[in-house]
This record gives structure tokens, sequence and C-alpha cells, in this order.
């Protein structure tokens, strides 16, 4: 089953990659920062973490204690609190149990900070995108039609030294992650880039099957 990683800091566009390649391969797509996020969200609303139920089902929305709370979580409260909970050890242990779950035995494109380092170490195409977080802050406020480009700027700066200093799975490119800057790229052609070397690292596969 092929499995294809992406990670790489707030903003730096795997949701879109994602979905692009999903779709183009006709895998499941994984956001795994949403499972973050609706735990957040979960303790936000004043659950106790044994009291935080969270799944996903086959069309990949997230469901918190069954409810669908994918649309609801993109929030400057909830980029900040899922990065928070994202360094608590029992909450990894949860959500990375919860992906591999997901992934075994079925052809998946899993977004993160940690899948091709932790969730899935033998993925057959590791992407690691990378982009100034300036870029990034501009991406993300159009996106959220937020005004305050510093603010935002701000944020990001927050979440990823979070991110990347935390005790366990900080956010690390995997050795063998091919690492992408996408600063001066359009959507488009990353996601060219990426299915040019998935259908080379597949064919590659094949010949080595023979
Ligand atoms: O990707 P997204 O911005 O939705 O992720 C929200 C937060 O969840 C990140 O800032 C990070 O702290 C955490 N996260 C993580 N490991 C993942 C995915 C997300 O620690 N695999």
């Amino acid at each position: 089953m092929t499995h294809i990683a992406i990670d790489g800091p707030a903003a730096s566009g795997k949701t879109s990659l994602g979905h692009a390649l999903a779709q183009h391969f006709g895998f499941l797509f994984v956001e795994t920062g949403k499972m973050y996020r609706a735990v957040a969200l979960g303790l936000n609303r004043g659950l106790a973490l044994d009291e935080v139920h969270i799944t996903m089902n086959d069309a990949g929305r997230i469901l918190l204690n069954n409810d669908d709370v994918s649309d609801i979580l993109h929030t400057p409260i909830l980029d900040q609190g899922s990065s928070r909970v994202a360094t608590r050890p029992e909450v990894r242990q949860l959500l990375v149990r919860l992906q591999q779950e997901i992934a075994a035995g079925r052809a998946v494109v899993m977004e993160g900070r940690d899948i091709g380092t932790v969730v899935l170490p033998h993925a057959d195409v590791k992407i690691f995108l990378q982009a100034s977080p300036e870029e990034r802050a501009r991406r993300r406020a159009s996106e959220r039609h937020q005004a305050e480009l510093d603010k935002t700027l701000r944020e990001i700066i927050t979440r990823d030294t979070r991110d990347q200093t935390r005790a366990i799975a900080p956010l690390n490119p995997a050795s063998d992650a091919t690492i992408i800057r996408t600063d001066n790229k359009s959507l488009a052609e990353v996601v060219s880039e990426v299915i040019a070397l998935v259908e080379e690292r597949l064919h590659t596969g094949d010949e080595a099957a023979k």
C-alpha cells in the first residue's frame, strides 16, 4: 500500500498539496493537524482528556465524540491550543496510534509534523515543505481574510518555535525526505513536481519487484 508523508511548518501548503495528491492518485487524505485541533477543542469545551474521543470517518472528516467538527477547527485559538496539546506525550501517543491504524492496509496521503519521522517511518515518499515565515504569514492571512499580517506572522513564529523545540517528535525533516522550498513556486508547480516524484518512486518499486 502506498503511503505518502507530507510534513512542514504551519501554513507551508501541506493541506493544498496533500489534497491535490490524494485526488490525483485516488488515495485517502489524512490531515493529522485536525486531530490535534479537535483535542484542543474538546479541552476548551471543558472536557477532561479521557473524555475526548477523536475518530475519522471514511470521508476523512474528524469527529470529536461522534460530532463532526472538521469545519470549525481553523481558528487562531485552536492554532495555538493544538500546538500546546501536541507537546503532551499522552495526546501524541493516542493520535499516533489512531493515524497508524488509519494507514494500515490503505493507500494514504498523510500530512502533519511527524509523519515521515514517527507515524509512517517507512512511507514510500516523504515530502518536507519549507517556506519563509513571511510568505507563510501572507498565505495564511489571505486564506483567513485576516488583515493583521504582523499578528499572523508572530503567531506562526510562536507555533513553529513550540513545534520545533518540544521534547517529543519535534518538527524535523526525516533524513530521507525530499525538501521542497515553495516561496517562489505556485501550488500547481509543487503538485506536479511531487506527482512526478511519486510516479518515479512507484515505478522504481515495480521494477525492483520484478
Ligand atoms: O497542521 P496544523 O496547523 O493543523 O496543526 C496544528 C498543530 O498540531 C501544529 O501546530 C502542531 O503543534 C500539531 N501537530 C503535530 N503533529 C502532527 C500534526 C499537527 O504536533 N502530525
